[in-house]
């Protein structure tokens, strides 16, 4: 048996940014397009006319402030309304594929490692930009990695999943080392014409390291234990698949074949489900509440985070205890927890303590207890 260890991570960061005012404005443009459009049906009562949205309810209702996209320009055209991403030829690098890699790249700097000293590549995502070859594979060919590679999704949960695969293999000696990739294009696969999720997006790519800790070069953040849940639920739902075109019911302009969430009871069903799995995964692994220096989770919605920071510790975290990155990031799916993990870690000092945790559709939650050494 080896002991598993996070030796490096790394976060792609696109260069566009929509703000919420800029989202709002486009929003409402489409809104009033809609609308007039639907004059006649509005005023007959057979179409509900559509309301404007407001940056102060968006900002109230989540803490985000702004987003990181692919591309704007679609999502800021009221007579478009999605990201215009150009289709890749067979002979280029996938979108998922590119972004992963910057990620992957600044994983392996930070861990002082080369494509060389990786076994395993796993692209762990919500939504996969095709069904096969398999994304990890094509990461794998272009990091020129030796060994295997596969994708998987549990939705907002895929990284720590993910790492827990990775953690278990690196554990048993199956192999030595492996990425954990999330390349997270949530814009594409968010309904921007909703008002009630349109502000909940957005995209990133982050990527972890997982070694024998005695491989590291430097310092690092063994993983002392993992545990993974899941329960089936409808509250959060993309029925987008292959089988769309085999069925003769206008599917493609279904709205189910976006992201869909009954938002207020995913807040009430998932926080419960939160606490209770980590403090029954802390009380196994024998962490007290006092031994966590911090907590990194999964950057959904504000309110949540201060619920579940607030159960975790049983107090309200100090500042820095749970960062956020939601403010500016929004919900980047898996990746989220990653990102807070990445930006927030390297000053924790030798023998610390602390979690990360993801939760979402599914409903999936997985935890992840690490300490820092060195
Ligand atoms: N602008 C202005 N008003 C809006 C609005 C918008 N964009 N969207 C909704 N509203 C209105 C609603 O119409 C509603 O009005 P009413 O009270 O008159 O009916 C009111 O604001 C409250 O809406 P509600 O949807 O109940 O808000 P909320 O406080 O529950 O916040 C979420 C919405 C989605 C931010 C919140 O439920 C959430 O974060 N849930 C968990 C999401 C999650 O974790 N999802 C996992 C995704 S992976």
């Amino acid at each position: 048996m080896y002991t598993p260890a996070i030796t490096g991570t790394g976060v792609f960061t696109p260069d566009a940014v929509v703000t919420n005012a800029e989202l709002v404005e486009t929003f409402n443009a489409y809104v009033d397009l809609y609308n007039a459009e639907n004059a006649d049906a509005i005023e007959a009562g057979t179409i509900v006319a559509k309301e404007h949205s407001s940056e102060e309810f968006i900002f109230k209702a989540s803490g985000i402030e702004q987003r990181y996209v692919m591309d704007k320009t679609g999502i800021l055209d009221p007579k478009v309304m999605h990201p215009l991403l150009r289709q890749r030829s067979d002979d280029e690098p996938s979108l998922m594929a590119e972004m992963a890699l910057d990620a992957a790249n600044k994983a392996l700097k930070a861990a002082g490692k080369t494509a060389a000293d990786v076994d395993a590549v796993i692209c762990a995502a919500s939504n996969l930009e095709r069904a096969y070859p398999a994304v990890a594979i094509e990461i794998q060919d272009l990091l020129e990695i030796n060994g295997f590679a596969f994708d998987m999704n549990v939705a907002c949960s895929s990284a720590t999943f993910g790492i827990q695969a990775a953690a278990d293999m690196v554990r048993s000696g199956s192999i030595r080392s492996a990425l954990v990739v999330n390349p997270e294009i949530c814009s594409a696969h968010l309904e921007w014409r909703d008002r009630d999720c349109h502000f909940i997006f957005g995209d990133v790519a982050t990527a972890t390291l997982i070694e024998r800790a005695e491989d590291a070069t430097g310092a690092y953040f063994e993983v002392k234990s993992t545990r993974c849940a899941t329960e089936f639920s409808n509250n959060i739902r993309n029925n987008n698949g292959f089988l769309r075109r085999s069925r003769p019911d206008g599917v493609a302009d279904r709205r189910d074949m976006q992201f869909m969430q009954n938002g207020r009871k995913v807040f009430k069903e998932v926080l419960p489900m939160v606490a209770d799995h980590v403090a029954s995964h802390m009380a196994d692994t024998n962490v007290e509440a006092a031994d966590l220096k911090r907590i990194w989770l999964h950057q959904a919605n504000k309110s949540m985070n201060d619920f579940i920071g607030r159960k975790v510790l049983g107090r309200t975290p100090e500042p820095g205890e749970q960062p956020n990155v939601l403010q500016d990031y929004a919900n980047t799916s898996s990746a989220g927890s990653i990102i807070a993990f990445s930006k927030y870690s390297d000053d924790l000092q030798d023998g610390d303590t602390g979690l990360i945790c993801s939760f979402g559709a599914g409903y999936s939650v997985g935890s992840v207890i690490v300490q820092k050494h060195g």
